[in-house]
């Protein structure tokens, strides 16, 4: 992997957990200035003292809730001069809740996913790029997932979110095509992260859904991220798809129970 992100200001949202809490680690390792964002601040604080210690990389850990669309743009706006200029951006954050069919749907937990992983998306993405647009460099990289790009049954406005992450991440590429800033999509299949736990509250649930497979870890997600990242500059990936080797779609998970 090519090391060129030694002192690149990297940042990186939902940081307190799973993918983005891996990103960091991976990232740090390669020798980026991180700005870690998430809702707990306390998970973010510990983790920055960790990597600092361990890489020697300066660390930023900030509270921010992306569905706040002031508060996204106030972060980013009195970011101090040494962490002003982001080089890379990971829109990360994201959730789904629950797994009904649409008719008998909670619309406050619709309004959630909606909010985090498309409006939070956009805020960001609104906050960030025009600064990399004025230095002519730069690069996001969304976390999507299979469920942009395939539906299943009862995953009705997960999907919707990813699949709107998808095309987001196609309009940017073309709204950016004269300037030399690059967006990827990276879309994971079944990642063991507190993701299950998350969406049904119930930790029995969850670890019983992570049975009889091997799933993808967070880890494996951050390196294929970390791949995008460190392509020479001429070289964007567009999107990387990933499953786990034991499901060839959101539908066909192979469980050996
Ligand atoms: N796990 C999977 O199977 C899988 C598969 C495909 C795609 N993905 C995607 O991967 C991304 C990361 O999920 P994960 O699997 O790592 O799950 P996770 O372990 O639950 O982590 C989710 C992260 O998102 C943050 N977050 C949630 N709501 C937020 C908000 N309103 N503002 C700021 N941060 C928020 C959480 O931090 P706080 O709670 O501290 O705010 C947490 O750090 C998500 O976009 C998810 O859709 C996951």
């Amino acid at each position: 992997m090519a090391l060129c992100l030694q002192d690149k200001v990297v940042l990186i949202t939902g940081a307190s957990s799973g993918i983005g809490k891996a990103c960091a680690k991976t990232f740090a390792a390669l020798g980026a200035k991180l700005i870690l964002t998430a809702r707990r601040l306390d998970r973010l604080t510990a983790l920055a003292e960790e990597l600092s210690a361990a890489h020697g990389v300066a660390v930023l850990p900030m509270a921010l809730d992306v569905q706040d669309k002031d508060a996204v743009a106030n972060a980013i706006n009195s970011l101090a001069p040494e962490w002003a200029e982001i080089d890379v951006l990971i829109n990360n954050a994201g959730l789904a809740l629950d797994t009904t069919k649409l008719h008998e749907g909670n619309i406050d937990n619709w309004d959630t996913m909606l909010n985090t992983n498309v409006h939070g998306l956009l805020y960001m993405s609104r906050a960030v790029l025009p600064g990399m647009v004025a230095r002519n460099r730069g690069h996001v990289i969304n976390v999507g997932s299979v469920a942009g790009h395939d539906t299943y049954p009862n995953g009705n406005v997960y999907c919707a979110t990813k699949h709107a992450v998808s095309a987001l991440s196609k309009a940017m590429r073309l709204d950016l095509f004269d300037k030399a800033v690059r967006v990827s999509e990276v879309a994971p299949g079944a990642v063991h992260t507190e993701f299950s736990e998350v969406r049904w509250q119930d930790k029995a649930r969850a670890d019983a859904y992570y049975e009889g497979f091997e799933p993808l870890m967070a880890e494996d997600v951050a390196d294929a991220i970390a791949y995008c990242a460190t392509r020479p500059a001429h070289v964007d990936v567009s999107e990387l798809v990933l499953f786990p080797t034991a499901q060839t779609s959101c539908h066909y998970l192979a469980k050996h129970t």
